[in-house]
């Protein structure tokens, strides 16, 4: 019988105030943080719930029957996430990502999507809307998805062999109908398709293979994503993380690879792109990523900001503690008031948890005394 871990604290209960600044920060479209980062990347969870119980996220033994998601009147309304994005695209975030759990469960989200893609930068311009979801409702979804306003969509999908692919969601979930979600968010005309790919050395790495040639040529970007030690309950061994360097050897023993620039600035992923047949990158074929969190850590230009199911701002995926803007919110702050307390905290920001691993020691929690937030209620 395996053990059931009780947890002491409820890490999501802890969490600081988000404090007016006594001289007020007005948006200017250009916030950086204490190491001189921009903040241009918000991702929203909009629900803390998935149907998936992958054993790296939500392992079944803790998040099971009794375990206490947050109640419906914890969570955002989308008209308290729309107001606080505005502020947050007032300075400077240019790409949202709706993220959960699974956001596809959320009730209507398609109403937030049409929310926040009316949303303009200062210059004028829409934002860079995306989502990621597990796919497993995504063949129903993709044409309301599309049509409210979403561009493009990032599936996870950890295996093309349904036996690995049902073990690694632990709910024996069958693969075809993830194949087919990413099928019909082509025919609906989402863009720039991703699927994201968690290796876990001696569970899914024998997939790699199949899932590059399953991909290349079809105009998904598959990446593979190193295993991390987020949260407080997936048990991360560094012995089942598969280096990133190791994917790409692999990979180039049977399909010919040359390293691509970066996108943007900031970007997770290293690229690589497929050659043909003259040993230059072929469009045709696509590119494949790699995102190596764990050996190649990227967070001197992490722009990213988190903004939980209930209002909490984190500053890193790996923070222990959020910053309540929902009291702000709920206590009838002004959007200025709301601008100012985001630059306020995002000015304070030092975290690098990645650069920091290698020293810490293997149990720390960084900031002492709580938990590390879990990526299911914080989101990928
Ligand atoms: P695109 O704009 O679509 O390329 O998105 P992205 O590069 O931000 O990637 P995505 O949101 O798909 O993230 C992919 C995975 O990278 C996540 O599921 C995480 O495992 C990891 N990841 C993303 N952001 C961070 C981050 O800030 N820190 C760390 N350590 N890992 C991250
Ligand atoms: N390590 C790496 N990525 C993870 N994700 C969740 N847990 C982990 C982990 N321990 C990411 C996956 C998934 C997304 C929702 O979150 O990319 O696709
Ligand atoms: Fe759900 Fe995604 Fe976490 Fe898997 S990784 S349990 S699909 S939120
Ligand atoms: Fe950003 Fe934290 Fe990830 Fe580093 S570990 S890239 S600071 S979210």
């Amino acid at each position: 019988m395996s053990e059931r871990i009780i947890p002491l604290i409820d890490e999501r209960l802890a969490s600081l105030p988000a404090r007016l600044p006594a001289v007020p920060i007005a948006a200017t479209g250009h916030l950086t943080d204490r190491l001189q980062r921009p903040l241009s990347d918000l991702r929203i969870s909009v629900t803390d719930r998935c149907n998936f119980r992958c054993s790296y996220c939500m392992p079944k033994e803790v998040f099971d029957k009794d375990y206490a998601f947050l109640p419906q009147g914890a969570l955002l309304s989308f008209e308290e996430i729309t107001r606080l994005a505005r502020q947050f695209v007032a300075h400077g975030v240019r790409k949202i990502r709706l993220t959960g759990g699974e956001p596809l469960l959320r009730k209507n989200i398609e109403i937030l999507i049409a929310q926040l893609a009316a949303l303009r930068t200062p210059g004028g311009q829409p934002l860079d809307l995306t989502l990621t979801t597990n796919g497993s409702i995504l063949a129903q979804k993709a044409q309301a998805l599309k049509d409210a306003g979403l561009q493009r969509v990032t599936v996870s999908l950890d295996g093309l062999d349904d036996a690995v692919f049902r073990q690694m969601n632990d709910v024996d979930f069958p693969v075809t109908k993830v194949l087919a979600g990413i099928e019909a968010a082509q025919r609906a005309g989402l863009t720039n398709i991703k699927v994201n790919m968690v290796v876990k050395r001696g569970t899914n790495a024998h997939e790699i293979l199949p899932m590059a040639r399953h991909f290349k040529g079809t105009g998904v970007v598959l990446r593979f994503i190193e295993y991390m030690d987020v949260g407080a309950t997936n048990g991360w061994r560094m012995d089942e993380v598969l280096p990133s360097a190791q994917v790409i050897e692999l990979l180039k023993t049977e399909l010919p690879l040359v390293q691509l620039s970066p996108s943007a600035s900031g970007e997770t992923a290293e690229r690589w792109g497929y050659a043909g047949a003259s040993g230059q990158h072929d469009a045709v074929l696509g590119e494949v990523g790699v995102i190596s969190s764990v050996t190649q850590a990227f967070c001197k230009d992490c722009n990213r900001a988190r903004l939980s199911t209930e209002g909490k701002l984190y500053l890193c995926l790996f923070a222990t503690q959020g910053h309540d803007l929902r009291t702000l919110l709920r206590t009838q702050a002004s959007d200025e008031e709301l601008a100012s307390a985001i630059g306020h905290i995002w000015q304070g920001r030092v975290d690098r948890y990645s650069e920091l691993r290698a020293s810490l020691p293997p149990d720390s929690t960084v900031g002492a005394g709580a938990k590390r937030v879990e990526m299911s209620y914080i989101g990928g």
